[in-house]
């Protein structure tokens, strides 16, 4: 029911050195994809990464709120193309939703990572990008944070 889906989502920052599936990674993509967007014009891409050094990488991109990064298991980097819409804002942050509660129904932890307009390095895209790091275990990942271990921002 999507309202018990509703209740059971939070931000999970703190993750269990497990990977994720490679088809639980696929249906977020999905989840992304089929995410509604003004006039359908879909302006964003999705980038999975799951190489270690690219994660500590972009864990650094900005001073504070993303160095848990360096933990997940994965990210996705949400992409917006401001040329092809002038709503990209909007329509990147629906699409980063949809994938952050499709986690949760997967019982993957994650969290969202603001970069727009706070990044102070380099990323992996020109444009726009969130990144939503991935656990491997939602429940075990929300008990540690119930019990205090919670990385706040
Ligand atoms: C637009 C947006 C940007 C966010 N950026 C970050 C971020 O950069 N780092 C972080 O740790 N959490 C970030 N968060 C997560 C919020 O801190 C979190 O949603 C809020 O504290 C409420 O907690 P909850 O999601 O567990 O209900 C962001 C959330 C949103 C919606």
């Amino acid at each position: 029911m999507f309202m018990s889906l509703i209740r059971k989502r939070r931000s999970i920052r703190r993750f269990l050195d497990k990977p994720v599936e490679k088809e639980k990674l696929d249906l977020l993509v999905e989840a992304g994809l089929r995410a509604p967007s003004s006039r359908g014009v879909n302006p964003w891409h999705f980038v999975v990464v799951t190489d270690r050094e690219m994660l500590n990488r972009l864990s650094q991109s900005k001073e504070h709120g993303s160095a848990f990064l360096k933990h997940a298991a994965a990210g996705i980097v949400v992409c917006a193309d401001a040329t092809k819409s002038d709503v990209w804002v909007e329509d990147a942050s629906i699409a980063t939703t949809v994938i952050h509660l499709a986690a949760a129904s997967l019982d993957l932890g994650s969290c969202w990572i603001q970069i727009r307009e706070r990044m102070h390095a380099p990323g992996a895209c020109g444009v726009l990008w969130y990144a939503l790091p991935v656990a491997a275990d939602f429940a075990r990942s929300r008990q540690t944070a119930a019990n205090g271990d919670r990385i706040s921002r």
